[in-house]
């Protein structure tokens, strides 16, 4: 296993084929799926992504990386952070998804800050983008704490599966990343 970024209380990293039943079970939770652009995915799907992950470098350009999130002191798998990168190699989205279970102890917010901190000061992008259904709170908490900027509204802009829906959109700007407040 190769570990990429250590927080105080997480590692993220590879995603790995161990890792399937734990992200089968907290992505097929509706809870957890509600607001994301995917709803329900198969075993199968799932197994297809994490093997694609194997030939994907964190950070290169066009790299649709997903970071695994585990808990430092076991490594159990509590969630993932999408990393895309542009073919330009100077912005990207994230994403994330933390299991029900390990919700609301600021699990999300310390491994978003680790990988915008890698993105930021390790690979000197420019901007880190993201976007959130307008109904998920705590995304937009998640985003807000972070310090991300909100740059726009978009309304019926992406199907979720089941309806068009709107998209609120954040950015940071690696200056802006320098400026916060510690
Ligand atoms: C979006 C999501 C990752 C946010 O998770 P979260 O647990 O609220 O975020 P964090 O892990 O950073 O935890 C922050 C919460 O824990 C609380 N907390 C408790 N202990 C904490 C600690 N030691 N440090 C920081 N926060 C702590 C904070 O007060 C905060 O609660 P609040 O938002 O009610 O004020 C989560 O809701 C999720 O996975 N949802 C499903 C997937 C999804 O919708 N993803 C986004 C698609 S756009």
């Amino acid at each position: 296993m190769r570990d990429f970024l250590e927080t105080q209380r997480l590692r993220l990293r590879r995603l790995e084929s161990d890792d399937l039943e734990a992200m089968f079970a907290y992505r097929n939770d509706p809870e957890v799926a509600r607001y994301q652009t995917f709803r329900a995915r198969a075993r199968d799907e799932i197994a297809e992504m994490i093997r694609a992950q194997a030939d994907l470098q964190p950070g290169a350009p066009g790299a649709e990386y997903q970071f695994a999130v585990g808990l430092k002191a076991d490594d159990i798998l509590i969630g993932d952070v999408y990393f895309g990168v542009e073919p330009t190699g100077r912005q990207a989205e994230i994403g994330y998804t933390l299991a029900a279970e390990f919700q609301g102890h600021g699990y999300a917010t310390e491994a978003v800050r680790g990988v915008l901190a890698y993105a930021f000061e390790r690979i000197c992008l420019h901007r880190v983008t993201a976007g959130a259904d307008p109904r998920n709170l705590p995304s937009l908490r998640l985003l807000e704490r972070l310090g991300f900027r909100r740059e726009g509204y978009s309304p019926e802009s992406y199907w979720d599966g089941e309806a068009w829906t709107d998209d609120v959109r954040y950015a940071m700007l690696a200056r802006e990343w320098r400026a916060r407040p510690r």
